[in-house]
């Protein structure tokens, strides 16, 4: 088999969508592997004026935008407070309206757990055309990476996406007795604040405390590193290992096949593990 990278393809880029001058793509990066940024989404780089990205892009995804793009950061920095989502959605709405094609970049997929949702919602009050570009969501890809499947035939035939962001606040909206009852595993984003309370929950809704859980910290980076561990232990040994966001915790019987598949599973630098 060659390795000729530059040998021509049969099919061009000339297909993907044209992106026209005063209209915003909201567009999910992935994870933070540049290879796991969808054509659309190089396309969209590659072609916009102004580029508004959000705290888990990297410099290495937002070097694919042309050189004369202006990039504008519309995340969390270093303690500082993050930007309001009202005033993210107005200025996406003013650049818009004047003429600039903006590319609003945020991490994984734009709707989940990504505000996309919120931020389209506010362009189509505006009346500005919007384009969604779906990306590669952390709970499903970066536990991919970390040798994790989402679902086998023989563990789940559901799996459930839950931010453990509210947990250890007054205004918990998660019924996590009903989620631990359910028996699926369970994917948390957001999840580190408050893993301990979050376990608490999950066990007293009756998971069993020896539930295996894989805590996947920069997944798909050089830098990932994945721990696993039971539920009743998993708050202590991310507290004792120093570990912290960005991070998915995967809580069920899925984490059990990482053992089995990580020795073989290529990760980001092309390590097995
Ligand atoms: C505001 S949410 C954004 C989720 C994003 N829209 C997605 O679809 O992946 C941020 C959370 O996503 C998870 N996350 C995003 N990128 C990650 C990565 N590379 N490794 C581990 N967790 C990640 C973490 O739980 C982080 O706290």
């Amino acid at each position: 088999m060659t390795d000729d990278r530059s040998i021509p393809s049969r099919r061009d880029l000339s297909g993907l969508p044209r992106f026209e001058p005063g209209t915003v793509w909201l567009v999910g990066a992935g994870p933070g592997d540049p290879g796991l940024l969808t054509l659309n989404a190089v396309t969209a780089l590659r072609h916009a004026d102004h580029v508004v990205y959000d705290a888990l892009v990297s410099d290495e995804i937002l070097d694919f935008a042309a050189p004369g793009a202006h990039r504008e950061f519309a995340g969390k920095r270093g303690g500082m407070p993050s930007p309001r989502q009202r005033d993210i959605s107005e200025r996406l709405i003013e650049l818009a309206r004047a003429g600039a094609r903006v590319l609003r970049l945020k991490g994984g997929d734009p709707f989940v757990f990504g505000r996309g949702g919120e931020e389209a919602l506010a362009l189509a009050s505006a009346g500005i055309r919007f384009r969604i570009v779906p990306g590669i969501t952390a709970g499903i890809g970066g536990l991919a990476y970390a040798a994790i499947p989402a679902t086998t035939r023989d563990t789940n035939r559901a799996v459930i996406l839950a931010t453990g962001h509210s947990a250890g606040g007054a205004v918990d909206t998660c019924d996590w007795a009903a989620l631990a009852k359910t028996g699926a595993p369970i994917i948390l984003y957001m999840g580190m604040t408050f893993l301990g309370e979050v376990a608490a929950a999950l066990m007293a809704g009756g998971r069993d405390p020896r539930t295996a859980v894989a805590i996947v910290v920069n997944a798909t980076a050089a830098t990932q590193r994945t721990h696993v561990t039971t539920l009743d232990r998993a708050a202590a040994d991310a507290e004792q290992l120093g570990l912290a966001a960005p991070a998915i915790v995967a809580i069920g019987d899925i984490v059990n096949l990482h053992a089995a598949l990580a020795p073989f599973s290529l990760n980001a630098t092309g390590q097995v593990g």
